[in-house]
């Protein structure tokens, strides 16, 4: 079962952005299963390293859109993403827990992250873009 399933309120009504959205829920989804099912501390490491880069890649092209369109709220936006990305690498820093823990906090907190930044940030965002 994956942990975090899309809803409809994740839309922020530009195809190609909720795209990526998805695939970053399904890059989740498939971090929390490996983790959950027995890994050991390299895999927590490569995942989180996974799905670090993959996040950053997708908070960098939506900082490059807010800064080309001199969006009124980038730095807030970028702040939340920022926290995120902290957030993360705090977690998975915490050599007391084990892998299926990790796993579970990790998603855990993705999911409320997410779920709060695509209604919130994102919808704002691609509201004013189009
Ligand atoms: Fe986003
Ligand atoms: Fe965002």
């Amino acid at each position: 079962m994956s942990l975090i399933e899309w809803k409809d309120s994740f839309s922020v009504g530009v195809p190609a952005v909720d795209h990526e959205h998805r695939e970053l829920i399904a890059l989740i989804n498939r971090v929390h299963d490996n983790l959950v099912s027995g890994g050991s501390r390299d895999d927590v490491r490569q995942f989180v390293a996974e799905l670090s880069a993959r996040i950053s890649a997708h908070f960098a092209l939506e900082e490059r859109i807010m800064r080309e369109a001199r969006y009124d709220q980038y730095k807030e936006h970028k702040q939340d993403h920022e926290a995120l990305l902290d957030e993360i690498a705090e977690i998975a820093d915490d050599i007391h827990t084990d892998a299926a823990a990790l796993g579970d906090r990790l998603s855990t907190r993705l999911e409320a992250w997410f779920s709060e930044h695509f209604r919130t940030h994102d919808a704002r965002l691609h509201r004013r873009l189009g």
